[in-house]
């Protein structure tokens, strides 16, 4: 199974695949804020990724939308309620001072 590594606080899971970021980060007992409830209507759940981006899921319109008024947008950014695991293990960077213990 795939993991995912969260940084700064490094802590990693293994997901099963077609898991969002957001799943991992429950799995993880990281603390990424969702307050739309992973509809993709916030940013909160905003993060980088730092390696196996071509593991996740294609950014939809929904997302991309969102995507925009997020603050520190990236080439990497994705919104984690919406990227999906595939097979290849991924690191994500929680941004700002949100950090992952
Ligand atoms: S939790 Fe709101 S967009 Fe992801």
């Amino acid at each position: 199974m795939p993991k995912v590594t969260f940084l700064p606080g490094g802590r990693t899971v293994e997901v099963r695949p077609g898991s969002s970021i957001l799943d991992a980060a429950w799995e993880a007992d990281v603390d990424l804020p969702h307050n739309c409830g992973g509809v993709a209507a916030c940013t909160t759940c905003h993060v980088w990724i730092e390696a196996g981006l071509e593991s996740l899921s294609a950014i939809g319109d929904r997302e991309d939308d969102k995507l925009d008024e997020a603050a520190g947008l990236a080439p990497s950014s994705r919104l984690g309620c919406q990227a999906r695991v595939s097979d290849v293990d991924v690191v994500v960077r929680i941004p700002g001072n949100r950090i992952a213990s």
